[in-house]
């Protein structure tokens, strides 16, 4: 098959990448499949026609995994055009691309299309209600894609998703930890992270299931995640412990670290439905840390 991955430099996109390079006997991608990773250098999002001139100057793709999209979560509060663009309008036009050209797309979305309010894990039928710009380009995206590509297209929603790669929750943390003797960290805000490893592992998992290659199946939404339930604080408590970093870890609320666009209090997903499907395992998220920082 013939697999296209946008966001090549990105945080999942890179550790697609990682699996796919290092693979063993017993997972060799590359012996079964042509990956072709991409940036914005080869396919900018945010161009309309550059899109098209991709598409119709490369060879017929069998999936799409568009792990692209504009992540700047406060930034996006005053670029609301640019994050409309890549988050919705690009989805939308490579869901219709992929519909008419047949080719499989799997897209990626977040937690942050809910609004937080609910106390129990969020299923996938779950109503969203976005609460900033970010969460509402990617709700728009996932919505433009359902109606453009009814069939053979899945999206994954992920929360918190950090990596060894780029500016991220467990990067920034490791950074000021070293520097600062202690530092104030949200308690208020509850979630899973997602190590960008895993999902990764999981997405090239759903590749070689059944489920998935079986024709014309209807699109469907599926929650994404490590196991477990914290807060940002008891996340940094966590880095700071594996990494042997000597930085006191303060709790405060939402309000006393006001930030441009808001965030969901409570996003925590049920992840019961992409494991009964696909079989995929999800491990939980003191196992996965350790990984990435070790
Ligand atoms: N990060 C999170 O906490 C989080 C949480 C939940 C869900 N998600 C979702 O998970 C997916 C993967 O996220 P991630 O953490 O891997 O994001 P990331 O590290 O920010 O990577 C996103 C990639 O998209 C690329 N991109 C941005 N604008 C583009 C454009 N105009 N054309 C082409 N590429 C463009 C970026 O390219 P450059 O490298 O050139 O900037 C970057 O490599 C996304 O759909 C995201 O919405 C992320």
């Amino acid at each position: 098959m013939r697999i296209l991955v946008t966001g090549k430099n990105g945080q999942l996109g890179k550790s697609i990448n990682k699996i796919v390079n290092t693979g063993n006997s017993k997972n060799n991608y590359q012996q079964d499949n042509e990956f072709i990773f991409v940036g914005r250098e080869e396919l900018d999002l945010s161009s309309e026609s550059g899109i098209s001139h991709y598409f119709d100057n490369n060879d017929k793709f069998d999936i799409i995994i568009n792990c692209a999209a504009y992540t700047q979560v406060d930034k996006a509060e005053q670029e609301v055009e640019l994050a409309n663009q890549i988050n919705h309008l690009a989805v939308k036009q490579l869901a219709s691309i992929a519909s008419k050209q047949q080719v499989r797309l799997i897209h990626i979305s977040t937690d942050y299309v809910f609004d937080g309010e609910s106390d129990k894990p969020y299923l996938e039928t779950d109503k969203p209600n976005p609460i900033n710009v970010y969460g509402k380009t990617k709700l728009a995206g996932e919505k433009a894609l359902q109606e453009a590509m009814p069939n053979n297209a899945m999206i994954i929603r992920a929360s918190w998703v950090y990596s060894e790669y780029g500016n991220n929750f467990v990067n920034t943390m490791l950074r000021l930890g070293k520097k600062r003797n202690e530092l104030n960290v949200v308690s208020d805000q509850i979630g899973s992270p997602t190590y960008a490893t895993d999902l990764a592992g999981a997405i090239l998992e759903i590749i070689k299931n059944k489920e998935f290659k079986e024709i014309s199946q209807a699109t469907q939404i599926y929650h994404y995640s490590n196991k477990g339930e914290i807060s940002w604080c008891d996340f940094a408590k966590e880095i700071f412990k594996i990494a042997k970093v000597d930085c006191k870890v303060n709790p405060i609320t939402t309000q006393q670290y006001p930030t441009p666009a808001q965030r969901p209090k409570n996003t925590l997903m049920s992840k019961d439905k992409i494991a009964e499907i696909f079989s995929v395992k999800t491990l939980n998220w003191k196992e996965s840390l350790k990984t990435c920082i070790k």
